[in-house]
This record gives structure tokens, C-alpha cells and sequence, in this order.
């Protein structure tokens, strides 16, 4: 496989760097290792050399000398973990997205927040990872029909991705996380963690309660996970991409969004990814979007063209990494400034008082609203965080801090979804609960109205 295979040659690559031998194909293998370094088992040595003091992208996974693009329209990619302790998946496992929402069958081998999102950062300012490398978001499971759940197991999420990996032997993995999965404040390993608890601890078919065998080791799914977000972002080298039809970053012109769109058609799976650009219309974020025929880690995972609306003008500047001006509100920071206000209904009376229930005949609760770690906002009251809780808005002690984003109109996100709904406008002294999503008889926005 290739992992085990590039771990190799790395390995091989230490033990050589005293020896003087043949000339290696990586220059900078021949330069010695600082002297603690000697001291250390060989597999340890690997995470405290600096990447790319001795490794090529190729040793990351990142090899497509061959062009295997105009052959792979549509082609499924995948399986991309080499793990043997999840459950085998029967070969005619449906795919991802074709069943009524809560099939009956095993969940370990069909997701049901089928729609996968392999998303990418071109943060360029400050220049973030590789010059050449559109570096790693994460891997998303959304539903089928749009919007995402997120945060949704506590007992299985994680704190300390490093030493999870580490307990796994997985030094090798680790290295390539460092080298194509960058938070842009320097937190990467902040920023896996945040990518494994608020998504892959909604992804069913990785659930190490019902899809590991006793024999796994405890962590096995993390390592598992990780693997296949590194695989599968490697897999989709959106800069060669784009290379291939001559763009290249520059700060001097302009490219058509649908020349970028069909460079990424052409050259990568056959399909539309969904682009995002800066307020200044420059090119910051790819996702492409997929199918799933079984398990997240074992899975093949089909292309399928984006239904999402870009961000970004008929003309976007593709910035080489270190120039522009600075990437606003991205993974790093969140859009919002600090800041206070009502939480208000479109087109309705009222407002929402502390524990985020809807009020129409009283004063209405201040909302503190905060960016939040890697992206979108929070928002408290005096009675707590607020959350949604089994669908429902609610802000109390007991909450964890919930995360939302805010559209271009200002109006307040929930797990992708713009919309709130309720039973009924409150009678007086009446108090509604309010849901996410546009189910209940009474839909309208919410938006935070400054004092
Ligand atoms: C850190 O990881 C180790 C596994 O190596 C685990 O035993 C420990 O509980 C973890 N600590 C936290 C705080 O998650
Ligand atoms: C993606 O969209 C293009 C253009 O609309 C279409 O020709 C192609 O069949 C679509 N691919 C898939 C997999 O849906």
C-alpha cells in the first residue's frame, strides 16, 4: 500500500542519511540529523525533523506524475484505509443517498448523511502550508438534502489528536497531517481535533462501539479517520489540477470562475466542485462533493457535482500564497466581531428571551455573539450557551456552546441551515420554542439586531 510504502522509504532514508551512500533522490536526505535525534527509536525521529527537510510531496501521498485525470470522469475512488478491524461491508451495499432517510440496514457499511464534502483551503495571506499545496479542511458528512449535523458524540470525540496517533504507531500519518492539513493561526492539531468532533463523530459507519472488533485498539477509528481524509485530499491536488490548464496563482490577472471550474472538471473526477472566494473575490476554498458506497473508511466514494452556489465573482484572482491582503474569516478566525444584540424574527412580532424561547410580550434577552474557534460564531445569554438541542434553540448552564454561522444577509446558520420554524406565534405570556429547519408551521430567519 502506498502509506506503508512511503513510511518505508522514509525510515530508510533516515538510517541512510549517515552512510554517504548512493546518491538519494531527495537532496536534502543527505544533510546529517541534529544529534538528539540519534538518540530517539528511528519512528520517533520522524516527527522531530522537520518535514520537508528530507521528504518530497510524493512522500505524502502527493504523487501524480501520471496523469491519471482524463481517464477518471467519474470514476469512485477510495477505499483509503488500510485498517482490518471495521466490519466488512457486503459488496452490494447501497450507495449513499439512494435510501429513504433511516434505513433498517447495517450502519456501519451505509451513511446516512450521505453527501461527502473533501474541502480545501488556498489560504494565501498569511501564506499557509506549501506554495503549491491547496492544504487540507477536512472530510463532511452532510445529509442528502442539505444542512449537516455536527458535534453529535461527546463519548467519542477527541482531545488530543497527537498522542491518540502516536498510541496507534501511526508517526507517519502524523507527519503528513503537519505537512497538508494547516490551521492558519499554526493549531493544527487543534484544528484536527475540531474536524474529528464536530464531524467525524456524526459519521455512523465509523462508530467504534458497533464497527471495530474487540481486537481494535482503542483509538482505531481516529487513526482510521485521519488516514482517509490525508488519503483522499491527496488524491485531489487541486493546484496540479489548475496547472494542467495554465492557471497559476498570480497577482497580476484574473481568471474566469468557469475556466477554474472546468480545469477542476477536466483534470480532477469528472465533477463540479463548489468554489468560495474572499468579500474581495479571491479564490480561498474547493470542495468537492461525493457519493458513498459503504463504510467511510472502506468506501468507495463516487463524485458527484456540487448543488451549492459559489462565492465567488465571474472573475477571481488566485493569489500566490504571501501576497493579497490578508485571508479574512476563514478556518482560523470566524466572521463575526464581538458583539450584542436581540436575537429578532423575520416578519414576525417579538424576540427571544434568555433560554432562547419566543416571547412577544416582554423585553428581549441580549445575545453575545462571539467568533468561534475554526470558523462561524457563538452565541450566549444571561441563562447560559445556546444550542440546539434535539432540534430545538436553546441557551441554559447545561448547554454545550453551540455553533452557528451567520449568511451574507446577516441572518443566524444552524448545521448549514438558514431556516427557523415554530408551532405558533406565542399568545400573550406565551413562550414557543423555536426549531432549526423550516418544519414547523411558522418559518422566518433569525438575526441578531444590534442595540
Ligand atoms: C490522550 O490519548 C491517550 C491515548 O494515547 C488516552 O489514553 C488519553 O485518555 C487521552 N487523553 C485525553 C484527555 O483525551
Ligand atoms: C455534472 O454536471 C455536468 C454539467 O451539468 C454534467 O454533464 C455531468 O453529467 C454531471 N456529472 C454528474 C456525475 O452528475
Amino acid at each position: 500500500m502506498k502509506l506503508s510504502s512511503s513510511k518505508t522509504l522514509a525510515l530508510v532514508l533516515i538510517l541512510n542519511s549517515s552512510a554517504n551512500a548512493a546518491p538519494s533522490p531527495h537532496p536534502a536526505a543527505a544533510y546529517s540529523t541534529p544529534r538528539f535525534l540519534d538518540y530517539l527509536p528511528s519512528s520517533l525521529r520522524l516527527l522531530f525533523e522537520s518535514p520537508d527537510s528530507f521528504l518530497s510531496p510524493q512522500d505524502y501521498g502527493y504523487d501524480f506524475a501520471g496523469d491519471s485525470s482524463s481517464s477518471s470522469s467519474s470514476s469512485s475512488v477510495g477505499p483509503f484505509s488500510s485498517s482490518n478491524h471495521h466490519t466488512v461491508c457486503p459488496i452490494d451495499t447501497p450507495v449513499s443517498c439512494t435510501l429513504p432517510d433511516d434505513p433498517t440496514g447495517d450502519t456501519c457499511c451505509y451513511e446516512n448523511n450521505g453527501l461527502f464534502l473533501v474541502t480545501q483551503f488556498w489560504d494565501y495571506n498569511p501564506a499557509t502550508g506549501p506554495a503549491d499545496l491547496f492544504t487540507t479542511h477536512g472530510l463532511w458528512s452532510n445529509k442528502c438534502g442539505g444542512g449537516y449535523e455536527q458535534f453529535c458524540n461527546k463519548n467519542i470525540a477527541i482531545s488530543n489528536a497527537t498522542e491518540v496517533l502516536l498510541s496507534l504507531g501511526k508517526e507517519h500519518l502524523l507527519q503528513r497531517m503537519s505537512y497538508s492539513w494547516k490551521d492558519i493561526s499554526g493549531r493544527d492539531a487543534d484544528l484536527w481535533e475540531h474536524e474529528f468532533n464536530k464531524h467525524a463523530t456524526c459519521m455512523d459507519t465509523i462508530n467504534p462501539d458497533k464497527c471495530y472488533d474487540s481486537d481494535a485498539p482503542k483509538w482505531q477509528y481516529v487513526g482510521d479517520f485521519f488516514e482517509t481524509v490525508v488519503d483522499f485530499q491527496a488524491s485531489l491536488p487541486t493546484y496540479k489540477f489548475l496547472q494542467k490548464s495554465g492557471i497559476v496563482p498570480s497577482t497580476e490577472k484574473q481568471y474566469a470562475l468557469s475556466d477554474i471550474l472546468e480545469a477542476l472538471r477536466k483534470h480532477g473526477r469528472g465533477t463540479y466542485p463548489r468554489l468560495g472566494c474572499t468579500r474581495s473575490g479571491a479564490l480561498q476554498e474547493v470542495w468537492y462533493y461525493f457519493h458513498l458506497k459503504g463504510s467511510v473508511v472502506h468506501g468507495h466514494y463516487i463524485p458527484v457535482n456540487t448543488t451549492v452556489a459559489h462565492s465567488c465573482p465571474d472573475q477571481v484572482w488566485y493569489y500566490p500564497k504571501g501576497s493579497g491582503n490578508t485571508t479574512p474569516g476563514n478556518g482560523g478566525g470566524g466572521s463575526g466581531d464581538p458583539n450584542s444584540g436581540y436575537l429578532k424574527l423575520s416578519g414576525q412580532p417579538g424576540c427571544l428571551i434568555s433560554t432562547g424561547k419566543w416571547f412577544t410580550s416582554g423585553t428581549c434577552a441580549t445575545f453575545h455573539k462571539k467568533p468561534a474557534a475554526f470558523g462561524g460564531i457563538t452565541l450566549t445569554s444571561s441563562k447560559g450557551n445556546c444550542d440546539v438541542v434535539n432540534g430545538v434553540f436553546s441557551c441554559a448552564r447545561s448547554n454545550s456552546l453551540g455553533q452557528f454561522t451567520e449568511d451574507s444577509d446577516g441572518n443566524i446558520v444552524y448545521g448549514g441551515i438558514s431556516g427557523w420554524s415554530a408551532p405558533n406565534v406565542p399568545a400573550s405570556n406565551e413562550q414557543v420554542s423555536i426549531v432549526s429547519g423550516s418544519d414547523a408551521t411558522i418559518s422566518f430567519q433569525l438575526q441578531l439586531v444590534f442595540k
